[in-house]
């Protein structure tokens, strides 16, 4: 093992500074715009004015007498209204992967903050359903953009002690970002006939806050030394640490850069059988977070509980009361995941998470048929389910989604490896956010035990396994972690010989 890779064991472990905590705060509002995105659509799609301008069909549809509560909204065009955004920053990502390094993290947070401005500028002047797909297609950028920077960014700044805290800064202001999406929807909702233009433009508000805010920050000391600008670094290093005495984190640093140098290529090295342990868990557990079902509630809360006979005020008032308790359990996690570690969270929340969505399913099945009404006592407590799962998945899969793959590469792989976790992340997003509607009205209240045998094995993963990554430095993983573990430790067994290494 190298000599620098030990010492970084406290180098990397390093204090709290203001600076790192002014930076990751800004950088997360790149979370913010990702986050009123998700909290803003499932309202305006449920607002009867948007309907009659561009959904004419459902807005007949949700207001015909007796039809089938489970098919109300079933449309497609509708569904791609909110997906086409995520098929965007799949594209989108991937591109910023490489602007990431080559350029850096700090100008790719500036690129989204732009797309997403300009994506919400043309949906607030929508006249016709292109203009509108336009618009998201670049907020869609934007959030690739974004999601990809804002993550790695702050987990490189971040002393390992504090990293699991400072990174889900991003995921809580997604929440706060859904929340905020959630209000104002329940006010537009009043504005008649333009109040959805206001929902919709109001996406420029943090991405102008993320723009200025950005211009402010450090770029990482990583990506400076990794493009060669090691004074630059060095400066940026010591900025940020509030001391001078860096050298063994700028050793370490500068170790890990000439590593990467002497690799193949990012993606070429993510094909190597040594990267193989990051790749898959840093994927899969982007495909777990989706399939946790979380973005049904996310997206179509208001839609659901229109489906169980709220009036669209009640629902949108519950899609708050969700994105309060969103938010507040979010601080849960800031608070725990450097002390408990991150897989306490994950298998503690997945069995929160599968006796909610269970006790959902059994509710529906018993009490929401296709043309009655769910009386009002269960429809509460369905509510209380929603918020039950809302809270766990807050303190666990949600933040961790993002926290662990941005944490388990070493440097030459790890904007490359990155981009498959948000690239995950968007696909399987767009895939539910495409297809949650017509699965309500084919497969009914059973959706919801679709999302159960998921929750089962992705809490079967993270116990068996999902490594533990608490206050390990970000550049010594593949020593103390990945080596180490049971199972994943059979591809480093002989990294100069790995091909003998069957998967
Ligand atoms: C997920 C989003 C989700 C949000 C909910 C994020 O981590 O990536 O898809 O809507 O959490 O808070």
């Amino acid at each position: 093992m190298p000599a620098m890779a030990v010492v970084g064991a406290d180098g990397g472990g390093g204090k709290l500074t203001g600076q790192v905590l002014i930076c990751s705060i800004i950088a997360a509002f790149g979370g913010l715009m990702f986050g009123y995105d998700i909290g803003i659509s499932g309202g305006v799609t449920s607002m009867d004015d948007f309907l009659i301008k561009f959904f004419p069909s459902v807005y007949v549809k949700k207001h015909r007498a007796k039809q089938n509560n489970y098919c109300k909204f079933n449309d497609q065009y509708l569904q791609l209204f909110t997906s086409s955004l995520y098929l965007a920053a799949i594209v989108a990502s991937l591109i910023a992967s490489f602007v990431c390094k080559k350029v850096g993290r700090k100008p790719t947070m500036q690129a989204a903050s732009v797309f997403f401005l300009v994506g919400a500028i043309i949906n607030a002047s929508a006249r016709d359903l292109a203009m509108l797909i336009i618009g998201r297609l670049l907020l869609g950028a934007g959030v690739g953009f974004g999601n990809q920077a804002v993550p790695l960014f702050i987990s490189e700044i971040a002393p390992a002690n504090y990293r699991g805290g400072l990174n889900i800064c991003f995921q809580l202001l997604i929440t706060v970002g859904i929340l905020i999406a959630n209000i104002i929807n329940y006010g537009t909702s009043r504005l008649h006939p333009n109040g959805w233009r206001v929902s919709l433009g109001g996406a420029a508000v943090p991405a102008i806050a993320l723009l200025i805010g950005s211009l402010t920050i450090v770029e990482t000391p990583t990506s400076l030394i990794e493009r060669g600008k090691l004074d630059e670094g060095l400066r940026a290093l010591k900025r940020i640490r509030g001391t001078d005495s860096v050298d063994t984190e700028y050793e370490e640093i500068l170790h890990a850069t000439e590593m990467a140098k002497k690799a193949e290529g990012s993606f070429r090295s993510l094909a190597k059988p040594s990267s193989r342990p990051q790749l898959i868990c840093g994927t899969i557990i982007q495909i777990f977070q989706q399939f946790t079902g979380i973005n049904v509630i996310m997206f179509y809360a208001p839609v659901l509980f229109q489906t169980m006979g709220f009036g669209s005020d009640a629902s949108l008032l519950s899609a708050v009361v969700t994105g309060l308790i969103n938010v507040a359990s979010t601080f849960i996690a800031i608070f725990t995941v450097d002390r408990c570690g991150r897989k306490v969270l994950l298998i503690e929340a997945a069995i929160q998470m599968l006796v909610a969505q269970c006790t959902m399913g059994i509710t529906l099945a018993i009490h929401l048929k296709s043309t009655n009404e769910i009386p009002n006592g269960y429809a509460l407590f369905v509510v209380f389910l929603v918020s039950f799962f809302v809270a766990g998945f807050a303190w666990s899969w949600g933040p961790l989604g993002w926290l662990i793959p941005s944490e388990i590469y070493p440097l030459e792989t790890r904007s490359a490896g990155f981009f498959f976790a948000v690239g995950m992340n968007m696909l399987c997003t767009f895939i539910i956010a495409q297809v949650f509607l017509t699965m309500l009205c084919t497969m009914r209240s059973a959706t919801f035990f679709f999302f159960s045998a998921w929750i089962v094995v992705m809490g079967c993963f993270a116990t068996f396994m999902l490594p533990e990554t608490k206050g390990i430095p970000i550049d010594e993983m593949n020593e103390r972690v990945w080596k180490k573990h049971w199972f994943w430790k059979k591809y480093f067994k002989d990294e100069d010989d790995n091909q003998k290494v069957g998967f």
